[in-house]
């Protein structure tokens, strides 16, 4: 088959894991007899140096003709003084809202190899964990209404959170059809004992749950949740939660698993066009050093076989071939944790991952 993919490289690391996650995908179209063909489009703050917007309208065109899109990160200091539109972030926030991504799948998974690096205790991380986050990612405070108005104190900002029935609805679902393909328990993440959007969420989630007798559904507050992450892991399998607490609790999540440069996330609507990406940022400090950690770009790589492909072979491919890198002991920087071992580089590990394929 032949499957055309959109690239939006962007900003700072995010050039380079992008490519490491081309070479990867690339082996596995030979492995497996697919042509992935690819088509570079600009986003973020190289696309507003380029061509003076974040979101140009042949990024959005581009990529809705696209099977699928990978994409690397957005953002950093060059651009941290723009007005809040013209952010990079906000052509990110365009793109997902443009493709009707509203579901985003932030899987957090310990790895064996990798439980040192884990800032949790031994005796927490003994018991390994296995989570899925579902966000909600076109709704919510991030695409409410906001503005500066004269307040009782003077000038003030606002942003304001709104969910409605359809939205809930339909990301609750999600959430239950993915517990029921893992292991049947739903955690509903709010904040319902002081926000009325976050009433709205508890009583649709439940509506929703009685469509699924077979999954166990539990509401949990946000602070409660963020304290349960770190103190028992092991008790979560589906999250599901709003974009803002998704937002937060994932980077939580992705840190306990021992790094957030392991985290791949699925953006996902109604059709099998998705969009890919670390979780994490365009970590500007390390940029064009080829010290970066490719390997949730890879990963979400994988995703994009598994989701929008449906080639369920190809990606637990190149998801063994990150597992048996990990287990024969090769780090990149970031997984190294100033134990004295050698560190490999972005080209290099991506190389031992080839070589597993
Ligand atoms: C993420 C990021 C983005 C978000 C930013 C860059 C807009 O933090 O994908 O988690 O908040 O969604
Ligand atoms: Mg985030």
């Amino acid at each position: 088959m032949n499957y055309n993919i959109g690239l939006l490289k962007g900003d700072g690391i995010g050039p380079e894991i992008v490519s490491a996650a081309v070479k990867v995908l690339r082996k596995v179209g030979e492995k497996y007899g697919h042509t992935f063909n690819f088509t570079e489009y600009l986003i973020g703050g190289i696309a507003i140096d380029t061509v003076g917007e974040g979101l140009p309208k042949e990024t959005v065109e581009g990529c809705l003709a696209s099977d699928s899109v990978l994409l690397g990160a957005v953002g950093g200091p060059k651009w941290d003084t723009l007005p809040g539109d013209k952010r990079p972030e906000k052509a990110l926030l365009g793109i997902r809202a443009a493709m009707e991504l509203y579901t985003n799948l932030r899987p957090a998974k310990l790895y064996p190899a990798l439980k040192d690096a884990s800032p949790l205790r031994t005796d927490i991380v003994a018991k390994g964990f296995d989570i899925m986050m579902v966000r909600e990612l076109t709704g919510g405070i991030y695409f409410g209404e906001r503005g500066r108005r004269e307040g009782k104190y003077g000038p003030e900002a606002y942003d304001t959170e709104a969910y409605s029935v359809m939205e809930i609805e339909r990301i609750a679902k999600v959430a239950f059809e993915t517990a029921m393909k893992r292991n049947k328990r739903v955690i509903s993440v709010d904040k319902a004992n002081v926000l009325e959007s976050s009433r709205l969420w508890r009583e649709t989630v439940h509506r929703i749950a009685k469509d699924y007798p077979e999954v166990e559904c539990t509401d949990m507050l946000v602070d409660n949740t963020a304290m349960q992450l770190v103190r028992n892991p092991a008790q979560f399998d589906v999250v599901v939660t709003s974009n803002m607490f998704g937002d937060i609790l994932s980077d939580e999540a992705s840190q306990i698993t021992g790094s957030i440069g392991m985290l791949a996330s699925a953006s996902l609507g109604d059709t099998t066009r998705g969009l890919y990406e670390p979780i994490h940022g365009s970590a500007p400090d390390i940029a064009g050093q080829n010290k970066a950690n490719p390997i949730a770009t890879i990963l979400s790589a994988a995703m994009m076989l598994r989701y929008s492909f449906s080639l369920m072979e190809e990606a637990d491919c190149i998801e063994e071939a990150v597992n048996k890198v990990l287990d024969k002991g090769y780090r990149t920087a970031d997984l190294a944790m100033g134990q004295d071992i050698p560190v490999l580089s972005c080209t290099e590990i991506t190389e031992k991952i080839l070589e597993e394929i």
